[in-house]
């Protein structure tokens, strides 16, 4: 096997919930999805293309009737992008993967923004990629970037600047000024920029049209950046493996050969899904935006009030971070938390050694009762505790 496949990290969140197997009182919130069933709109497309008995092979780059719905999405939350320029992925995931894949060599320095979620990092290493970090600094219980560290950072050698905002886990999402900087300094350098935004809709700030900043409201098309999305938390689904990529259409052709060796295409009824989800975005997006909103002011308020708390509401995302005074390493907490109070959070050290301390709780909870007896278990378990 290759050393950069054995040098991968197992999950730390795995390890975590493994600890819970079989445990059917543990309230979970430890994976990074809600616990809401797709609307039944989308489900029913991807109902009817089947009836219609579309099981085929579709072309590399998606249905021309999804790039075109995207694109127009895209266009309405940012300046136009053509249709040239999208790309249909099996998930954002695979968006990420395929766009380091394009862009990476063995060899090559990525810069990464961290903490983040894992496969971010993992990604460049599988390419054999050298990778430097540069990690947000915590400021109370909110996480905040030193500009000036990461330009500093990126220099001619850098082939790729990865970066995710809003941010998983931390909430912290990047402001259009922060977006000029770093793509007038990348310009300069020949950096590429992976933006990973599939959370750019769920932002809990005022905004134009209800969307975090993007690369894509100040880049040029030609610009070196690449923009990685996911159907899975706007339109909640995770399990249907959907996203896209927004690229320089330069890049476009290249991709779809990429894609032919890796996934070939995403199934057609799941495009199909994707394409009424879009259609019904403006039903679908604002609801499962308000309610996450909720659950992030049900959940705060309540873990601020135990004294052992430090947290600060996430300005994006759908997750909680925090750290709890008084214990160390979030791996092991996490782990007692499952076996002593049957509660299910993330260690923060899953996505950065400088997050060691830190834990994560999605919020994306359908019923917001179960935040809040979560957080009872977690109060009975700090008053336990010598
Ligand atoms: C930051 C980030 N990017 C991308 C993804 C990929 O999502 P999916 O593969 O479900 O589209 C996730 C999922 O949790 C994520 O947290």
């Amino acid at each position: 096997m290759r050393q950069s496949i054995l040098d991968l990290d197992a999950s730390k969140i795995r390890e975590v919930a493994n600890a819970g197997l079989g445990r059917q009182d543990v309230l979970a919130f430890w994976f990074g999805e809600s616990d809401e069933v797709t609307p039944e709109f989308i489900r029913r497309a991807a109902i009817q293309s089947l009836e219609r008995g579309e099981t085929f092979y579709a072309h590399n780059l998606g249905l021309s009737s999804l790039r075109e719905a995207v694109a127009g999405y895209t266009g309405r939350l940012h300046p136009p992008v053509g249709v040239e320029r999208i790309a249909i992925t099996s998930g954002g995931v695979s968006a990420l993967m395929l766009a380091v894949q394009t862009l990476v060599d063995a060899g090559d320095e990525v810069v990464a923004v961290t903490p983040v979620w894992p496969n971010l990092v993992a990604q460049p290493k599988i390419m054999g990629a050298r990778l430097k970090r540069v990690s947000l600094t915590p400021r109370g219980g909110a996480w905040g970037l030193d500009l000036q560290r990461l330009l500093d950072a990126i220099t001619p050698a850098t082939r790729l600047l990865i970066v995710n905002a809003p941010n998983n886990p931390t909430g912290w999402t990047l402001s259009r000024e922060e977006h000029v900087a770093i793509l007038a300094h990348c310009r300069a350098t020949g950096t590429w920029i992976l933006a990973d935004e599939v959370y750019e809709r769920l932002y809990y700030e005022n905004s134009a049209h209800g969307c975090a900043p993007s690369f894509l409201d100040v880049a040029l098309p030609d610009d070196r950046l690449v923009v990685a999305h996911s159907f899975s938390k706007s339109f909640l689904m995770t399990g249907w493996r959907l996203g896209w990529l927004v690229m320089p259409a330069a890049m476009t052709e290249h991709m779809g050969k990429v894609l032919e060796f890796n996934t070939s295409c995403a199934s057609v009824f799941t495009q199909r899904a994707g394409v009424a989800a879009l259609q019904g975005a403006d039903e679908v997006t604002p609801r499962v935006v308000a309610h996450l909103k909720h659950c992030r002011d049900v959940l705060l308020p309540a873990l601020q009030a135990l004294p052992q708390v430090r947290a600060a509401p996430a300005s994006g995302g759908m997750y909680a971070f925090f750290t709890l005074d008084g214990f160390g390493d979030s791996l092991a907490v996490a782990k007692r938390l499952v076996t002593e109070a049957g509660l299910g959070l993330a260690p923060g050290s899953a996505f950065a050694p400088e997050a060691g301390n830190w834990l994560r709780w999605c919020f994306a909870s359908k019923d917001v009762s179960r935040l809040e007896q979560g957080v009872d278990r977690l109060r009975s378990w700090l008053a336990s505790q010598p």
